[in-house]
């Protein structure tokens, strides 16, 4: 008996943003997004709230795992564009939910954080003090980007996605989860402000940290790139991932992709693209799937599941 991923959900805003409508925001062009970026398009909350969005994933994942928002112990949220100072965006969530009573708190972990939740989350479950786990990353990043700012607003998008996890006949095999403030330049938001970056130097880290830890992952319970039958990674940049596949010597079609369609979720990009992976068919019980992230803080790290 392990950590289980019992169920996933997300959700996407229906609001559409393309490339060829930021060419009109800013001096940008949909080539040079494409190109540096592989993003298309991104999703953007009008109406939605980070709760709203947090409710829906979390509301389909329930389902999927056939557990009651009552049978919780844990609810762990990550986000960076918390619902308000506080309360917590999980203690939000916890009342949407209809869940009184149940442990509720945040993850500020940048894009790392659905990473890190689930880490914790495999704590609490291994320990004995938790036997349902909510976990949830939930992103409205459309209101911490700086609009003018053409080297950030065409990167973000919005979203959410979620997964419960319990005993069952799944793992979390080995996690490893780092953070070096002192980098804290490379990707940062003051209080209430906009997201800004160096996006080169942050690209480097970005590929040489997450094709660290999950090298130390593989090593630690002895598995090879060519055992995994998936590996979703945040979705940064195309070119970032395709980086880390080199990397780690894994063919392309064993690496989940959507960041084309969504950009970067943050928080959200793992959880989403998870339950995107099951829902298409290309995770099955049993199977080895590898996550790793990286972002503010500098937060990153890896974990590997068995489904
Ligand atoms: O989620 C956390 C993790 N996030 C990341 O790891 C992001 C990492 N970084 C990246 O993904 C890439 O560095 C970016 C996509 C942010 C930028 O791509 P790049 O290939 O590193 O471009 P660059 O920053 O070196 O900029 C190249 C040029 C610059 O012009 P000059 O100085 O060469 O004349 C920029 O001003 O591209 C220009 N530029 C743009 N041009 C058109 C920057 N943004 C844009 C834009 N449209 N939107």
């Amino acid at each position: 008996m392990g950590t289980t991923l019992l169920g996933t959900g997300a959700y996407l805003p229906s609001k559409v943003l393309t490339n060829e409508e930021l060419e009109k925001m800013v001096d940008t062009s949909d080539e040079w997004i494409r190109e540096r970026t592989g993003i298309r398009e991104r999703r953007i909350a009008e109406k939605e709230s980070v709760v709203d969005m947090a409710y829906e994933a979390s509301k389909e994942a329930l389902k999927n795992a056939g557990v009651k928002p009552g049978e919780l112990d844990l609810i762990i949220l990550a986000t960076l564009t918390p619902e308000k100072r506080f309360p917590a965006t999980a203690c939000l969530l916890q009342a949407r939910l209809g869940a009184k009573g149940v442990y509720a708190f945040d993850v500020s972990a940048a894009c790392s954080g659905f990473l890190y939740a689930l880490d914790l989350a495999d704590a609490f479950i291994k320990s004995g003090k938790a036997k349902k786990v909510l976990v949830v990353g939930s992103e409205k990043l459309s209101e911490a980007v700086d609009w003018t700012d053409r080297s950030t607003c065409v990167l973000f998008g919005d979203g959410a996605g979620a997964a419960v996890l319990g005993d069952g006949g799944g793992e979390v095999l080995s996690s490893k989860m780092y953070a070096d403030g002192s980098l804290e330049e490379l990707l940062y938001a003051e209080k209430c402000g906009f997201i800004k970056m160096k996006g080169r130097e942050l690209f480097k880290q970005a590929v040489r940290s997450m094709a660290k830890a999950c090298q130390e992952v593989l090593a630690e319970v002895g598995v090879k790139p060519e055992e995994l039958s998936l590996v979703v990674p945040h979705q940064a940049n195309l070119r970032i991932i395709k980086a880390l596949a080199e990397k780690l010597n894994l063919p392309e079609e064993k690496v989940f992709v959507n960041v084309d369609r969504y950009g970067n979720t943050s928080a959200a990009s793992i959880p989403i693209a998870l339950h995107e992976a099951i829902k298409k068919g290309r995770l099955k019980r049993g199977d080895l799937v590898l996550m790793t992230a990286m972002g503010g803080g500098l937060t990153w790290g890896a974990s590997l599941l068995r489904y």
